[in-house]
């Protein structure tokens, strides 16, 4: 049984795909122990406290020293006994000591195709505007191993999706989202639990 953390900022919509993939089998030997936010607000609490999981927050507003953040972060995760940590919509860095405790363990979605459009600044919205100012004609997501930096790690999976003429960042965004990220994440994850 592969026990996973699923940390998030935002929306949810990433960690639904998960909880539906969970819940139709898709997801193989696989339980998500634990939802953890950055964000007290975020309506994917809601969704992991429709599903029954388990939520905590730990916001920089609650530990404005960095260290703190980074040592309440650690152990929300020590906490959850996860032997996996999914990034889905979790807009803030990792720390080291976290990468380094959890090598190989922490995998990210991110909504491009890496190496492009990605690195710090690169989040949510802003990569799809970047994309559509540069005039690519396709995009995609990524799933990756976390490292010390920003999106570097190894790539677990990726999807192409096409851009369209009138696309605007919301509209590709939802696109690349609905075509690739809520099937190449749980993807991602069913190969790490089937031992790939
Ligand atoms: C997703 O598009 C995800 O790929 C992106 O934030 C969005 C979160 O949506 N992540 C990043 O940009 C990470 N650099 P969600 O909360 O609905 O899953």
């Amino acid at each position: 049984m592969l026990k996973i953390a699923v940390l998030v900022s935002g929306g949810g919509t990433n960690l639904q795909a998960i909880i539906d993939a969970s819940r139709n089998g898709s997801l193989g030997n696989t339980e998500i122990v634990r939802v953890i936010s950055n964000n007290a607000d975020a309506y994917a609490l809601e969704r992991a406290r429709a599903a029954g999981i388990e939520t905590a927050v730990v916001s920089r507003a609650v530990n404005p020293e960095p260290s703190d953040y980074d040592r309440a972060l650690i152990d929300a995760v020590d906490a959850s006994q996860a032997d996996l940590v999914v990034l889905a919509g979790f807009l803030v860095k990792i720390p080291e000591a976290m990468v380094a405790k959890y090598r190989m363990r922490i995998i990210n979605i991110h909504p491009s195709l890496i190496p492009s459009f990605c690195g710090t600044g690169f989040y949510g919205l802003k990569v799809h505007e970047a994309a559509l100012a540069r005039g690519v004609k396709v995009s995609g997501a990524t799933v990756h191993y976390v490292d010390e930096d920003m999106d570097t790690g190894p790539i677990i999976a990726q999807k192409a999706v096409e851009v369209l003429e009138d696309d605007t960042p919301k509209t590709l965004q939802r696109r690349i989202m609905e075509e690739a990220e809520w099937v190449i994440l749980p993807q991602a994850i069913r190969l790490i639990a089937d031992g790939h």
